[in-house]
């Protein structure tokens, strides 16, 4: 369609006979058109690369239904390897992990994280056996261990953080012990970031790296995440360490922390409520950025879908492609298997 200027007409937006086209100097639209222009006018991408794939492991038989979670299961030791073979073969690159702890193994300090025998050491060597090329990342808090069900050890009410440091350094060390290729502190304890670089390179392992949970928010989007585990408070809520959502100078303060003790990635916590952080981390960081898609993240766009309100394949890509666009390198997502296919079958 070709725009006939009318003889005299001055350049701008010029009040067409109704007839005529309107004369506009830019039209946006021309560049939607079809595929191909779109293709080029094309900024952020998703691809199975950026895709990391939480599992819960328990350490009964066979798999457990989460009932806030449909389409997450608990699995056996035996069925993790199953899912992790499939999802790697699926295109999945990187799967981190988190356990449920039987009721009588959790203590007030929270030891058991740090048993060589125990379910998440297991879990590492299993698959790192039976999938080297598979990068295993593990979680670095004692919610799942603690009778309390804080990231930390509490006494007189409060959840200490030193102590709960060195309990970490135990349980990182554990971890790379047993082969993890990362740990992800997510208990925000100050000083845990240098504390556990400095227990790693002590013992040899300085080739594994630190994913931070460096923006991690005191968030009602965990409920479920919660349920899987077993592993809510007992007692208030993690207010005193997990950071205020409605802070974001914060989450600058927390990354020059993470990065002068050497974090190797930074994260923010949870993902679609806080575009806006990974936007601003984005600006102030050369780190790779991970974010994490949450529990209750996902169970709103499975229950929308179950219910035949929303499109759920259209709305999980969107929801990740606007995770990459706000800056997120890498984006833990319950999604990470669906959205792999979704991607390979294009
Ligand atoms: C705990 C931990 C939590 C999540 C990851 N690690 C929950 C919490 O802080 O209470 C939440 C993940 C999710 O909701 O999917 N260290």
């Amino acid at each position: 369609m070709r725009v006939r200027p009318r003889p005299g007409a001055s350049p701008g937006v010029a009040v067409p006979r109704f007839e005529e086209p309107l004369l506009l100097p830019q039209r946006p639209r021309r560049n939607r058109r079809n595929d191909v222009l779109r293709g080029f006018a094309r900024e952020a991408t998703l691809a199975q690369r950026h895709l990391v794939l939480p599992l819960f492991i328990h350490a009964g038989l066979g798999r457990e239904a989460i009932p806030s979670m449909p389409g997450c299961e608990r699995l056996s030791l035996s069925e993790l390897v199953t899912e992790a073979t499939a999802a790697h073969a699926e295109g999945i690159g990187a799967v981190i992990l988190f356990p449920k702890i039987a009721e009588d193994l959790k203590t007030s300090d929270g030891a058991e994280c740090h048993n060589d025998a125990g379910l998440v050491p297991q879990a590492v060597r299993a698959l790192k056996a039976t999938l080297p090329g598979l990068l295993v990342m593990t979680d670095i808090a004692l919610d799942p261990y603690n009778s309390d069900g804080h990231d930390g050890v509490v006494r007189d009410g409060y959840v200490q953080n030193d102590e709960t440091v060195r309990i970490l350094c135990r349980q990182a060390l554990c971890h790379a012990r047993a082969g993890a290729d990362v740990v992800a502190p997510s208990d925000m304890m100050d000083g845990r970031v240098g504390a556990l670089r400095a227990a790693l390179d002590g013992a040899g392992f300085v080739e594994v790296a630190i994913l931070a949970y460096t923006a991690k928010y005191a968030s009602a989007y965990y409920g479920p995440f919660r349920d899987a585990l077993d592993s809510a408070p007992k007692f208030g809520d993690k207010k005193t360490y997990q950071m205020d959502p409605a802070n974001r100078r914060e989450a600058l303060r927390e990354l020059a922390l993470d990065e002068a003790e050497g974090a190797d990635l930074v994260m923010v916590k949870p993902a679609g409520p806080y575009l806006d952080v990974i936007a601003l981390l984005r600006q102030h960081t050369a780190l790779p950025i991970a974010a994490y898609q949450v529990s209750g993240e996902y169970a709103m766009i499975k229950a929308a879908c179950h219910n035949g309100w929303l499109d759920e394949r259209k709305v999980v890509l969107e929801s990740l492609l606007g995770i990459r666009r706000a800056g997120a390198d890498l984006i833990l997502t319950y999604f990470a298997r669906q959205a792999a296919r979704w991607l390979r079958d294009g």
